[in-house]
């Protein structure tokens, strides 16, 4: 099969979001806090009448309505989350409903798991399943989503909600590209192990470090790879036709798309992607003012990870393209907040969205996946076929703007009311079904042996 990748895409997110800038009254910080410091500007919430599985169930229930998919289509699904409401039982056994009731069982796939990497590990199973001799013909799906809720304090701005399913199989407009830059590694920067609560143990500033030397890692694992591929076909007589192949760059790239923990790291890495470009080739022209070069070029690597005066530098230089390249790919992000493994496909989301097809033929989409813990991908997606229906059925901006903006009261009810019945057993969710957008699944109860059940609004 030719051209694996992305043949069609849904978002799902709650009805409801509260504002950031409310927020820093509500929470007594300074002003500018959060949309500032953090580059924050909504996030997405709901009660106890949501959890991972009526997440993904709508996303999946929708994309094939949308879509017109046959259920009995579909030969794989690969889930990723970090918010799964078990320890055993797939997420994905729960979208089997969707499946099983029109005859389809043979599906392989199940979930993956690390912080916000889960999507994108599901996404290279799906893509080299569809590659592979056991392929059987069929498309795949990757279904992703969390609900990302922290305990009272510094993270709790940096929360969200969002989940997101795509079609996935051969001649696709939104085509993976082969090399992949991958950094994985031991790290306690945000974890889960508290198992009677929902929110995760957090190292705030080792978090911010790890996403920086995660994308350094994975850029230049990308770039090697890149080289010695271009290398190897141009020894072959196909590609660049000389054996010492240029560099890959941000100039190769038309659209940088980031995981987005909240906006001001995305407005950082892209920052650190020109730093590495610049550090890689410092003679450039485009890098003539950048200032103190000597003393950035001989800094040790560590001390450039806390460099503030570094990091401001680089933000300063990249600043343009990052209002004209990679605010598109920022919509889901600044009205949900954080999806973790949802977040980097809702930036994909967005960017398809916001530029015209005709525009977006032909361009290349660098993409970087990043889960605590620590794994993380950079890799890119060419765009070789017509993005219309894709923008056409998700109707982002317009279903994000009809999301609710509610009093962060509300917010803080509905994370009691999570609180409350989490690990507990036959309860019935006291949220309202008024805050489930028509077509949403939603929990209906959970039984005397924690069974969950679920209806469709
Ligand atoms: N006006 C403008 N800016 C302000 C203001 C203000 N009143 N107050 C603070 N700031 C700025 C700070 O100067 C800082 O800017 P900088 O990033 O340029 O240094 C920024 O706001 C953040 O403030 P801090 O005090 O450094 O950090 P805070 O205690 O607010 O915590 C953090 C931020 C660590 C991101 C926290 O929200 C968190 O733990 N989130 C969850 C973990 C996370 O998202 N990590 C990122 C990658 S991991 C992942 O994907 C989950």
């Amino acid at each position: 099969p030719k051209d694996v990748g992305i043949l069609a895409m849904e978002m799902y997110f709650p009805k409801r979001c509260i504002s950031e800038e409310e927020l820093e009254e509500f929470d007594g910080v300074a002003k500018g806090k959060y949309t500032i410091g953090l580059g924050q500007k909504y996030m997405a919430c709901c009660d106890d009448r949501e959890d991972i599985n009526s997440f993904l169930l709508t996303a999946v229930a929708n994309l094939l309505e949308k879509y017109d998919i046959d259920p009995k289509s579909i030969g794989r699904i690969d889930v990723g989350t970090e918010t799964a409401v078990d320890l055993s039982k797939a997420s994905k056994t729960f979208l089997m409903d969707l499946f099983a009731s029109a005859g389809n069982t043979d599906v392989e796939g199940v979930d993956s798991k690390n912080a916000c990497y889960g999507s994108t590990a599901a996404l290279f199973n799906a893509v080299n399943w569809v590659e592979s001799t056991s392929w059987d013909g069929r498309n795949a799906l990757v279904v992703c989503g969390d609900i990302a809720i922290y305990a009272e304090g510094s993270g709790r701005p940096s929360g969200g909600a969002g989940a997101c399913a795509m079609l996935i199989g051969p001649n696709a407009p939104l085509a993976m590209e082969p090399v992949h830059g991958t950094h994985m590694t031991h790290a306690y920067d945000f974890y889960k192990p508290k198992l009677d609560s929902e929110y995760p143990e957090v190292d705030g500033p080792l978090s911010i470090t790890s996403y920086i030397s995660a994308i350094d890692a994975s850029y230049q694992a990308f770039t090697k790879k890149h080289a010695k591929a271009k290398k190897v076909a141009s020894l072959h007589g196909n590609g660049a036709a000389h054996a010492d192949a240029p560099a890959f760059s941000l100039a190769d790239v038309d659209y940088p798309v980031f995981h987005s923990p909240y906006g001001k790291m995305v407005q950082k890495a892209h920052a650190r992607l020109v730093w590495n470009d610049f550090m890689a080739n410092p003679a450039h022209p485009k890098y003539a003012a950048v200032p103190n070069r000597d003393a950035i070029l001989a800094q040790p690597y560590k001390e450039s990870l806390l460099d503030k005066t570094l990091e401001k530098t680089f933000m300063a230089v990249a600043k343009a393209d990052f209002e004209s390249h990679v605010e598109l790919s920022m919509k889901c992000a600044r009205r949900c907040g954080n999806m973790y493994t949802a977040s980097l496909y809702g930036g994909l989301a967005s960017l398809v969205s916001s530029v015209a097809p005709q525009e977006l033929l032909g361009k290349r989409i660098s993409m970087f996946a990043y889960g605590s813990g620590i794994a993380s991908s950079f890799f890119t997606i060419k765009v070789k076929g017509d993005t219309t229906e894709i923008a056409q059925q998700l109707d982002l901006v317009n279903r994000l703007a009809a999301m609710k903006v509610v009093p962060c009261q509300e917010y803080v009810d509905s994370l009691k009311l999570r609180e409350s019945h989490h690990l507990t057993k036959t309860w019935t969710p006291e949220g309202s079904v008024d805050n489930i957008w028509p077509g949403g699944y939603f929990l209906e109860e959970v039984d005397a042996k924690y069974r969950r059940k679920y209806r469709r609004a």
